[in-house]
C-alpha cells in the first residue's frame, strides 16, 4: 500500500509517498481501505519532529482520522462486515491507503455523509465534545466563549454548544471573514481580537457576569483576559497554546472567582478512554449528523499526493474548517 512516510523531520517537502507492505489485522482489529483522511495542526508539529506518536511503529505515518471501507477482519471481530462504511480516530497512520484499528474504535458513516465529510469529524468533534462535557461540565443554559472559532475544533464546538443548549455563544478570530462563518454556524457574538479586547466585549455582552465556559487554543496571550472574562465558578479548558505556553497570571482572580483551569490532550490518552469516547460519541452525537443538526465543515480537499501543499495551506491559517485528503487506491 501507499502511505506518507516521515523518514526525516522538517518543512512540508519531507512528506513523501512511499510503498510499504499491506497491513494485516490482528485479533480484534479491522483493516480499512481509506478513502479520505484530514489534516490537524498536530500533523504539522509531528512533521517538524515536535510531536511523536504515542506508540512508535516501523513507519511513522501522520494522520489522526480516516473514513473508508472495511476490507479485512482480524480474529474475533464481531461488529463489522467487509464492505461496511466506517470512520474513526487514530493516534497516527491516517495518511495512507490502509489503516488498522480496534473494532471498538470504529463508527458507521451516516448514510447522508460522504467519506470526505466523515473524515472531517473525529479529531475536532471528539476534542470539542470532550472539552465541553467531560472537562467543562457543560449544562444547558451555560454561556460559552470559544476562541479561534473558525478553527476545526472551534467550528465543532460552536455547533455542539448550540445543539446542547448554550444560552450565549461568543467566538473570537483575528479575521472578520472567518467570524461571518462562525455566526452562520450559531455563534451569537463574534469578536475580532485584532480590533477589540475580548474580555471587555464578553463582560459587555453578559452584563458584567462573564461566561461559564471558555475553550482556549491560544494560551499565553489570552490567559489573563480569560480570567477576566470568566464568570464566578467558570471553567477554562486549555486545548492548545498557539501563542506560547509561558505567562504570569494573577492567581487572586482564580481564587476569588473560584475558577477551574483544565488542560486536555486527546492523542496521548489511554486506549480504553478513547474507545469509551468513541462509543459515547457514536451514541450521543452521531444521530445529530444524520438529522443534519450538526455538519462537518470542509474548507478544501487535496489528493494525498498533494499533502505537502495541504500542509502549507494550513500553516498559512487560510482555512475555515477542515482540510481533507482524498485517497484513491493506486492498486
Ligand atoms: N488538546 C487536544 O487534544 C487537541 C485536539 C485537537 C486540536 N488541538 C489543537 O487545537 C488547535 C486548533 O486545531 P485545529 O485543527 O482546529 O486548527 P485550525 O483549523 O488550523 O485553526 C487554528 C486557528 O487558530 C488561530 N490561531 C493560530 N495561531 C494563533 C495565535 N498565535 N493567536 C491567536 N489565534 C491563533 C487561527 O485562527 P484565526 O486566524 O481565526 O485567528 C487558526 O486558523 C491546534 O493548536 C491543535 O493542535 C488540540
Amino acid at each position: 500500500m501507499w502511505a506518507v512516510i516521515l523518514e526525516e523531520y522538517g518543512n512540508s517537502e519531507v512528506l513523501q509517498l512511499k510503498e510499504i507492505p499491506n497491513l494485516e489485522p490482528e485479533r480484534g482489529e479491522v483493516r480499512v481501505q481509506v478513502h479520505a483522511s484530514a489534516l490537524n495542526r498536530a500533523d504539522i508539529e509531528q512533521r517538524k519532529g515536535n510531536y511523536p506518536p504515542p506508540t512508535p511503529s516501523e513507519h511513522e505515518i501522520p494522520g489522526l482520522e480516516f473514513a473508508g471501507v472495511v476490507d479485512k477482519l482480524g480474529a474475533e471481530v464481531s461488529n463489522w462486515r467487509i464492505g461496511d462504511r466506517v470512520f474513526g480516530l487514530l493516534s497516527a497512520g491516517g495518511y495512507a491507503e490502509q489503516v488498522l484499528t480496534h473494532e471498538r474504535m470504529l463508527m458507521p458513516i451516516p448514510p447522508n455523509l460522504t467519506f470526505e465529510q466523515a473524515a472531517a469529524i473525529p479529531e475536532v468533534f471528539f476534542t470539542a465534545y470532550d472539552a465541553l462535557t467531560d472537562k467543562a461540565n457543560f449544562q444547558a443554559g451555560d454561556t460559552v466563549l470559544i476562541h479561534a472559532g473558525a478553527s476545526g475544533v472551534g467550528i465543532a464546538a460552536i455547533q455542539l454548544a448550540r445543539v446542547m443548549g448554550a444560552s450565549l455563544i461568543l467566538t473570537t478570530s483575528r479575521t472578520n471573514w472567518k467570524l461571518e462563518k462562525c455566526r452562520a454556524l450559531g455563534a451569537t457574538y463574534t469578536i475580532n481580537t485584532a480590533e477589540a479586547e475580548f474580555d471587555r466585549v464578553v463582560l459587555d455582552a453578559t452584563a458584567s457576569r462573564g461566561v461559564d465556559i471558555i475553550l482556549d487554543f491560544v494560551g499565553a496571550e489570552y490567559l489573563e483576559k480569560n480570567l477576566n472574562a470568566a464568570a464566578l465558578g467558570g471553567r477554562i479548558v486549555q486545548i492548545a497554546t498557539l501563542s506560547g505556553s509561558s505567562t504570569q497570571i494573577n492567581l487572586q482572580k482564580v481564587l476569588s472567582k473560584r475558577l477551574r483551569l483544565q488542560g486536555t490532550t486527546l492523542r496521548s490518552r489511554p486506549f480504553e478512554q478513547k474507545m469509551t469516547l468513541t462509543q459515547t460519541f457514536a451514541k450521543q452525537i452521531l444521530p445529530l449528523f444524520v438529522d443534519g443538526k450538526i455538519k462537518p465543515l470542509i474548507d478544501r480537499s487535496f489528493q494525498l499526493k498533494d499533502v505537502a501543499e495541504a500542509h502549507r495551506y494550513m500553516e498559512d491559517n487560510s482555512n475555515v474548517g477542515k482540510i481533507v485528503l482524498t485517497i484513491a487506491s493506486k492498486e
